[in-house]
């Protein structure tokens, strides 16, 4: 598809070089922060068996021991609220950042033009006037009715405009897909001793890593 994709307005393909980067990009910005996701996932539910029976149950019902495939999607609701609320808790693009063009205020904040504006969906997401209890991980949060409830920027792990996530439907299907398939077979409870602590990098990654021990369900 990238080598057919024609410039609209000079009508010429990609050299090799730009396709190599668009390559690049779209391996990078797609893996690690989809990987983050479910590894936090990972965690989240070894913390809170109830959520991650509630979790079996949904996979249970809907594909009794088979893989899932596309049309399985819409189906696993429950899935996709346990991927969402992680997302919320550990988004993996933990910040973005923005160069101003203009001068402008903002919230009666004088931003200089020129300046860079650093907006954390970390800190966004554990705000408590639009997500009460902040640290209580809860999918309950991810019901339509809820969703409809809150403003729509108090949510923004793939962040917002025109250059939010390209990848972000990609994203959560693959997360609800993988998901779906290990969890309805395997329990990944994080190995005891281990101290679980974000490391903001360029990702927000868990620190050291994070060992589980796997059981068959
Ligand atoms: C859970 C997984 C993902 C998260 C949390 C995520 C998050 C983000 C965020 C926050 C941005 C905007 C950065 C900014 O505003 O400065 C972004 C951009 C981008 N993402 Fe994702 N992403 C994910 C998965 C993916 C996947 C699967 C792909 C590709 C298959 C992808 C490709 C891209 C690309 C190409 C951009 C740059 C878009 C542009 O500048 O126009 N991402 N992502």
């Amino acid at each position: 598809m990238l080598m057919l994709t024609r410039d609209e307005e000079t009508g010429e393909t990609m050299n090799d070089r730009q396709l190599r980067d668009e390559v690049m990009t779209l391996m990078l910005a797609g893996h690690e922060t989809t990987a983050t996701t479910l590894t936090w996932t990972w965690y989240l539910l070894s913390e809170h068996p109830d959520v991650a029976r509630r979790l079996r149950e949904e996979l249970a019902a809907v594909l009794g021991g088979r893989t899932p495939t596309m049309s399985d999607v819409p189906n696993l609701v429950y899935t996709r609220m346990v991927i969402e609320e992680s997302l919320r808790l550990y988004p993996p693009a933990w910040v973005t950042v923005r160069k101003v063009d203009n001068d402008d205020i903002i919230g009666g904040y004088h931003i200089p033009a020129g300046s860079t504006v650093v907006v954390s969906a970390y800190v966004l997401h554990r705000n408590p006037t639009f997500w009460p209890d902040p640290e209580r991980f809860d999918p309950e949060r991810f019901t339509p009715e809820r969703v409809a409830e809150r403003p729509r920027f108090a949510y923004i792990p793939f962040s917002a405009g025109p250059r939010q996530c390209i990848g972000n439907t990609f994203a959560l299907v693959e997360a609800q897909l993988i998901l779906a398939t290990i969890a309805q077979r395997y329990h990944l409870d994080v190995a005891p001793g281990h101290r679980v602590a974000p490391e903001p990098l360029i990702t927000l990654r868990p620190k050291g890593g994070m060992p589980v021990i796997g059981r068959t369900v």
